[in-house]
């Protein structure tokens, strides 16, 4: 792989989208090839999986089919979209990756933080970023900024405040185990934020 991979993870309403948004275009005015993509989506067959998990009348839904469909859209869409722009040589700033399903499928609803990271394993076959900046918030704030935002509520905002208390520690969590996942304070300006964020990544 050639490009620069990175990742953002948070909880509901932690900014990823506006900040992704002010580090492509400072990536761009730097000169790089920015691609910006999201999980779960960013090509036609994962957005078709993401609208099953996502849609509101989805409430039968098993934690682990949810789990599996994650891993399936991410599948599809790391081999799809996201290694094609790598071997490009392009900077992939991606909206969630198998982080997400560790701290959301894995801790938060408990199906296990291993067994999760097994079962994406298959999925990713190692693949993974340079760099993922966790940007941590209370969800408290998260979710008022959603409710003031005007952004459509999805199935996953609907869960209860504990659920998004167990999110953020499950990112701890993973945060305790790998130097990959840097954790960012979400609480602050975005433009201060993204200032921290590029001194972290090294771009070749
Ligand atoms: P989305 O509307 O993209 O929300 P956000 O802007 O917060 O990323 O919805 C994605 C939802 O899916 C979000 O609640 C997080 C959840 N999710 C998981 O539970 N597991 C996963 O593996 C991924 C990628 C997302």
């Amino acid at each position: 792989m050639k490009g620069y991979w990175i990742s953002f993870e948070g909880g509901e309403g932690s900014g990823k989208t506006t900040l992704i948004e002010l580090l492509r275009e400072a990536l761009i005015k730097q000169g790089q090839d920015v691609v910006v993509t999201r999980e779960p989506g960013g090509v036609r067959i994962a957005e078709q999986i993401r609208e099953i998990i996502l849609r509101l009348d989805n409430t039968e839904m098993d934690a682990i089919t949810e789990a599996l469909l994650f891993a399936a859209s991410r599948r599809q869409h790391l081999v799809e979209k996201v290694l094609p722009a790598l071997d490009q040589g392009k900077v992939v700033l991606m909206d969630r990756y198998v982080d997400s399903s560790i701290a959301y499928q894995g801790y938060a609803r408990e199906l296990g933080m291993d067994e999760i990271r097994q079962l994406n394993d298959f999925a990713i076959q190692g693949a993974l970023p340079d760099i993922t900046f966790w940007i941590d918030l209370d969800p408290a704030i998260g979710l008022s900024r959603i409710a003031t935002s005007g952004r459509k509520v999805n199935r996953l905002d609907k869960e209860a405040k504990r659920f998004h208390e167990r999110v953020r520690e499950g990112y701890r969590r993973i945060s305790q185990t790998t130097d990959r996942l840097v954790a960012i304070d979400g609480d602050q300006l975005p433009e201060k934020i993204v200032e921290q964020i590029m001194k972290r990544i090294e771009i070749k």
